[in-house]
């Protein structure tokens, strides 16, 4: 393994409401989970609450969760009428003022501010690796595609970008960082919760047909980006620190692996009191590669696919260059990297998607 290297503060997404205009996928992974919201929801007894409170940790821009936070809300009114809070969490270095314009109306999003009375919009800088409200005081956590992000990458990977390629000691550094990441993830959200709580979870991950994001039944799309990314090596673009430091910071849980804190009744996650109420997988086909299909235009294709990936992976890339780069060359070098791909797509379009494989997760919070 070569090197140990904290948790990235360049894991942002595009800034400036791009992300959710770029991801539209994203919202119909939540679009599909909304009846697990209301269901959760349904699930709670209400009556002695003086307030509703529900995070959506992982928000970035807000824009492909206005939906199902509607949803939710209407859920609730109808029946109290109890305030209710929504805090949105992310990182600190995610574009609040993106949030900020889409929560309270300043997009081409349709937001659910004002809909209801007494309710409240709250924006946390506060990862999901610390308490983001305090102990007992959430009903409802939600996060859709954010917790694969690791809390710090155990190691470079020396011959590929993601866990899913990586080898020997340097995926059982990853497994490792997956299955503590995930504890603590859940055992924070366990001191949030009240009793009755339910958090309910679209996580990236494997799915028992080995399946992960962007590698269904096509071409394997982390292959892709690290071939190309080889290939700036082997030309002599990028330097072969560059090239390892390109590692992402993420996880890929199987179901047994999401699974397992909630299996052993001894696990600190089960003595915290939470249970595994529902879990399963589901794939979300790439929109962009579903539509690609009945238009058959490639350069169209291209051109909204290489948004897409850009909008979630860019900062990494453009964080493996080395700072002794003046800043104009390595803006050149990221536009040339995705130049690369978005020609390959548009010349070679067949089998290019990034098919969505989530594990949907429900879990309640006992007593
Ligand atoms: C792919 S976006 C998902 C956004 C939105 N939830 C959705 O489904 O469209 C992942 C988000 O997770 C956030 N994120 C990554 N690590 C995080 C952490 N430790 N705590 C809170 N948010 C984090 C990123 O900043 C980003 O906004």
């Amino acid at each position: 393994m070569s090197s140990t290297t904290s948790h990235s503060d360049n894991i942002t997404m595009a800034g400036g409401g791009l992300y959710s205009l770029a991801t539209i996928g994203a919202k119909h992974v939540i679009d599909a989970a909304t009846p697990m919201v209301t269901g959760a929801i349904d699930a709670m007894d209400l009556g002695a609450l003086d307030r509703f409170t529900v995070s959506d940790m992982g928000c970035a821009d807000g824009g492909t969760s206005l939906e199902m936070v509607r949803t939710a809300i209407g859920k609730v009114r109808g029946r109290t009428q109890i305030p209710i809070n929504v805090v949105y969490a992310d990182q600190t270095g995610n574009d609040y003022n993106a949030l900020c314009q889409t929560v309270y109306g300043h997009t081409p999003f349709t937001t659910w501010l004002g809909e209801h009375s007494d309710t409240f919009p709250f924006m946390s800088g506060t990862s999901f690796y610390n308490q983001v409200v305090a102990d007992g005081a959430l009903n409802l956590g939600f996060s859709a595609t954010a917790m694969h992000w690791l809390s710090e990458k155990p190691c470079d990977i020396s011959d590929h970008v993601q866990a899913v390629g990586a080898k020997g000691a340097e995926r059982e550094a990853f497994v490792r960082q997956g299955a503590k990441d995930w504890e603590t993830i859940l055992l924070l959200r366990a001191r949030e919760l009240a009793p009755g709580g339910r958090l309910v979870l679209m996580n990236f991950g494997v799915d028992e047909e080995g399946r992960y994001l962007g590698n269904t039944d096509g071409i394997n799309m982390f292959d892709r980006f690290n071939e190309n990314w080889q290939q700036f090596l082997s030309d002599g673009v990028i330097t072969e620190q560059e090239y390892k430091g390109m590692t992402l910071p993420q996880y890929y849980n199987s179901v047994e692996e999401f699974s397992a804190p909630f299996k052993d009744p001894s696990s600190p996650v089960s003595k915290a009191g939470l249970r595994l109420e529902h879990v399963e997988t589901r794939v979300v086909r790439c929109p962009f590669a579903e539509d690609f299909k009945s238009h058959g235009d490639s350069a169209k294709f291209a051109s909204e696919y290489i948004p897409t990936i850009r909008s979630w992976n860019q900062s990494i890339f453009a964080g493996a260059l080395a700072s002794s780069r003046p800043e104009q060359e390595r803006a050149e070098l990221i536009e040339n990297y995705y130049g690369t791909y978005e020609s390959q797509v548009r010349e070679n379009p067949q089998g290019h998607a990034m098919d969505y494989v989530h594990c949907y997760m429900v879990i309640q919070k006992t007593a």
